[in-house]
């Protein structure tokens, strides 16, 4: 598993006014969005691209244009849905595939609710959005998912992550093409399983239903 930490001082002024319980829904959910624009630029630093010939209003000259088959985004519903957007706007022409997955808050284990994906994903660059590294068992399983329907590798874009979440997705082993890119990595968890310090639940703070 390849591990990269952002280190930016505007991705950390986002994520400071992100952590801030004053900050709104609206707010939250446009940061969201900038957030992952940002993190965008890291998590598709291995996209694949096919050489392309093009015509400058000057002369010929080589360049490259995103693959075939093209790089599936899946945002985890719900929290990784406010995350799609900031994604969409660098890569359109990626295929979007939606997961559903619910973390138990007395077991914190997950549990998949919803699936649409390609039925096959052989040769596919995947990308997997959720806003939270937690316990690590809801993005462990949506990875392990992909893989499972073919998915060449997995670049996983979380907005914070802990020590905790990080080892859940190693434990998938080096046979396993991953790649997770966090916004911040954070202390680690509290007795009920949120992040701390963290933002609280990204769901509720995204669609204001705290
Ligand atoms: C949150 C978050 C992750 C998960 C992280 O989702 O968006 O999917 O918890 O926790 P874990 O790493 O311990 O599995 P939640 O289950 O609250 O669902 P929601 O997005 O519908 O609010
Ligand atoms: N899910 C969240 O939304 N927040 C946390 O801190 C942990 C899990």
């Amino acid at each position: 598993m390849r591990l990269h930490v952002a280190d930016h001082p505007l991705i950390t002024h986002k994520l400071t006014v992100l952590r801030d319980k004053a900050t709104p829904s609206p707010v939250f959910r446009q940061l969201t969005e900038e957030l992952m624009t940002l993190l965008a630029y890291e998590a598709t630093r291995d996209v694949r691209v096919e050489p392309v010939t093009i015509d400058t209003p000057v002369v010929q000259t080589q360049g490259v244009r995103i693959a075939d088959p093209k790089p599936l985004v899946v945002p985890i519903l719900r929290a990784g849905l406010g995350m799609l957007e900031g994604m969409t706007k660098l890569v359109p022409t990626a295929e979007v595939g939606f997961l559903g997955i619910v973390r138990n808050e007395e077991t914190l284990l997950p549990a998949t609710y919803a699936e649409r994906l390609p039925d096959d994903l052989s040769g596919r660059q995947c990308f997997v959005l959720d806003p939270m590294l937690a316990t690590g068992g809801s993005l462990a399983a949506a990875i392990e998912y992909l893989f499972e329907r073919g998915a060449t590798d997995v670049t996983a874009v979380c907005l914070l992550g802990t020590p905790e979440g990080i080892k859940a997705i190693e434990a998938l082993g080096d046979d396993r093409d991953v790649t997770l890119v966090l916004g911040a990595l954070d202390e680690g968890l509290n007795e009920n399983g949120y992040i701390i310090p963290g933002l609280g639940d990204a769901g509720d703070r995204l669609y204001g239903t705290v």
